[in-house]
């Protein structure tokens, strides 16, 4: 016998000893972070960056492929006994000589997962992880002139480029409320000291929001640049609308936190029919927030339609894209995006 058989066989005979329990449920205890686990990670430390925003240092598992800067990973962790999943750009260089991940998370208001990664969250927790996914990266080719437009902790997948490849002529415009809650900003102001950067940070509760077409005067070139935004959608809008008005929407890549919401329309009544609940929702709340409100356990990740990590088969009625108003009906095997639909009427989600 070969000793990839036997090793099965032992494997076999050690499932029917340890059932209910499998052999891998035990070595999850002992060594959660093996090759061929489900891939996890360890939180190693919890470092303050400003009042609301940490960075959480994360020793992936073995399975763990790396990642390309401006990247953002899936977490799945566990908070008052829900296993709840978000998406977090990665804000480390990708040769870090230790193999930690670090991201960098804002608490916001009201907010499940980000308070208690920023609040709670220990060194030593086990967090579950999906591996590096997104395109908001840079490309092969370096490109002359760069401009980083970015507001609050849209910073973060940047933060990821800029500690990973370095531009001769590289241009950062900041928006933040005030000084003190620009995240990473002794980083900034070293790199600017080493002029490997030139920065313009907004603050907004004195400077106002920036106006896009500020840009004229303090990046005269930007139309030159080829440039990465990442903020809230009203920066990101106006910087998409932006470029386009000048031709040159190609130069222009943008990483969202939150789907742009916009179609709503008539709500009803949503069936959880494995959970056995039924709630009213109106026509503009995804189908995710309206499920985990009612305390149905719903599979998440991005919670803005682009990891489908919480689809679902509909099993009756309609619902409708958020993002461009389209409805869909229910067909035998027809499955939905909860996190960018609403009830488009009476529904039933297989939840
Ligand atoms: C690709 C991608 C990368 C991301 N990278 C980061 C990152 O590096 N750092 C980071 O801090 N966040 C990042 N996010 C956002 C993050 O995934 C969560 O949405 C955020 O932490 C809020 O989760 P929560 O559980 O605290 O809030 P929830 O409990 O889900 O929501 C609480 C309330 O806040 C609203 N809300 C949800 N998300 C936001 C938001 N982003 N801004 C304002 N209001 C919101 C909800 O509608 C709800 O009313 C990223 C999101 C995506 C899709
Ligand atoms: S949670 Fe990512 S697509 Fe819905």
């Amino acid at each position: 016998m070969t000793s990839v058989a036997l090793r099965g066989r032992a494997w076999k005979l050690l499932e029917m000893v340890t059932t209910p329990l499998l052999p891998s449920d035990y070595l999850d205890l002992v060594s959660p972070l093996r090759a061929g686990a489900d891939l996890r990670g360890r939180i190693e430390a919890v470092h303050p960056e400003t009042g609301d925003a940490a960075t959480i240092v994360i020793r992936p598992g073995r399975g763990w492929r790396g990642h390309t800067a401006g990247q953002y990973v899936r977490i799945g962790v566990d908070v008052d006994g829900v296993r709840l999943w978000r998406a977090y750009s990665i804000t480390s260089p990708t040769n870090r000589q230790d193999g930690r991940v670090t991201i960098t998370v804002k608490a916001i208001p009201d907010g499940k997962v980000s308070n208690h990664l920023v609040r709670r969250a220990k060194p030593g927790t086990l967090i579950q992880l999906d591996q590096a996914t997104g395109d908001f990266v840079l490309p092969q080719t370096k490109p002359a002139k760069v401009l980083y437009l970015t507001a609050g902790s849209g910073i973060t997948p940047v933060m990821g480029m800029l500690r990973d490849t370095e531009f001769d002529d590289v241009v950062m415009v900041h928006s933040a409320p005030q000084p003190h809650d620009v995240i990473f900003r002794s980083d900034l102001h070293e790199l600017v000291a080493d002029k490997k950067l030139r920065l313009t940070e907004v603050h907004t509760d004195t400077d106002g929001m920036l106006d896009i077409a500020r840009l004229d005067e303090l990046v005269p070139d930007w139309a030159e640049r080829e440039t990465w935004a990442c903020g809230p959608a009203g920066l990101l809008d106006a910087a998409e609308k932006h470029w386009s008005d000048h031709g040159i929407p190609e130069r222009l890549h943008t990483e969202r936190f939150r789907p742009s919401i916009v179609a709503a329309g008539d709500g009803g009544e949503v069936t959880f029919s494995t959970t056995g609940k039924t709630v009213d929702a109106d026509g503009a709340t995804p189908l995710l927030d309206v499920g985990e409100e009612a305390g149905v356990l719903m599979p998440s990740g991005c919670r803005m339609g682009i990891c489908f990590g919480c689809v679902t088969p509909l099993k009756a009625g309609a619902v409708r894209d958020l993002r461009t108003g389209e409805i869909t009906e229910a067909e035998p095997g027809v499955l939905i995006q909860t996190c960018v639909s609403a009830a488009a009427g009476p529904c039933d989600i297989e939840r």
